[in-house]
């Protein structure tokens, strides 16, 4: 069995109220084939089936969140997935995998996800994007993950919270992954500090049987 599906339980068990999808790109993207046109001309078919993907797993969350027949969302110039009005979401991929979370905007301010295969987070981009006081977490071991899964949390975290935040501002005022610092609680849980911050994000990780991260990130609705 794939193991999208305690994946996708945990983690919304995790971030409550809100609805994930996750799938493998080589099956996902076929759901919704020649139904929505693509943004770019010129894409080469590895982007087109990535872009398609998650839009099928867009269209899955919306559905799981209660959604009838919901409008797949159309993309911003800026690359931000535009979403139907009261839901808030976002969508990842990696290069199997695809993955989406929805939510009503009533209950949360912004929300992002991301998705990262193992491996790809090494000491040298650590070192470049990750804080200090992230870097001496990692040293100390006290995540109690291999290191290059932690890595690979820390980093993927920072991604989904961009995501979110970036919504939140309008496009405004977020800088780099540097400007986020993650904290890795028990339980699939973590904190991300934004320097500056006008809000509190929240968030949660996955770690599959096969290294595959997923983690979430999100601004409660005040
Ligand atoms: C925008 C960004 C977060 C995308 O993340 P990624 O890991 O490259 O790619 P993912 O597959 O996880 O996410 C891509 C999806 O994010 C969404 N997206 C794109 N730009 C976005 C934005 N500004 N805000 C929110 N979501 C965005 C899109 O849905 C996109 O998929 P699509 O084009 O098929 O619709 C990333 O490119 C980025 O700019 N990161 C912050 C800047 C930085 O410091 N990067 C250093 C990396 S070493």
């Amino acid at each position: 069995m794939e193991w999208f599906e305690e994946a996708r339980t945990l983690l919304e068990e995790r971030v409550k109220g809100a609805a994930v999808a996750l799938g493998r790109i080589d099956d996902s993207w076929k759901k919704v084939g020649d139904s929505i046109a693509l943004p770019v001309s010129g894409w080469c078919d590895k982007r087109k089936r990535e872009f398609l993907a998650g839009r099928a797993a867009a269209g899955e969350a919306l559905a799981r969140l209660g959604m009838e027949q919901p409008g797949l969302p159309a993309r911003a110039e800026d690359g931000r997935p535009l979403w139907p009005p009261g839901i808030t979401g976002s969508i990842s991929h990696s290069r199997q995998y695809c993955a989406a979370v929805a939510a009503y905007s009533r209950d949360f301010a912004a929300i992002g996800i991301d998705i990262e295969e193992g491996g790809r987070v090494d000491r040298a981009i650590a070192e470049r994007l990750f804080t200090v006081q992230e870097l001496d977490f990692l040293e100390r071991g006290a995540a109690k993950l291999p290191l290059p899964v932690a890595r690979t949390v820390i980093f993927s975290a920072k991604e989904s919270a961009y995501k979110a935040v970036y919504g939140l501002r309008g496009g405004k005022g977020v800088s780099a992954l540097t400007a986020f610092e993650v904290a890795l609680g028990q339980g699939g849980g973590l904190a991300v500090r934004l320097t500056g911050a006008d809000a509190s994000v929240q968030g949660c990780f996955y770690v599959s049987n096969c290294s595959t991260v997923v983690t979430c990130a999100w601004v409660w609705k005040p």
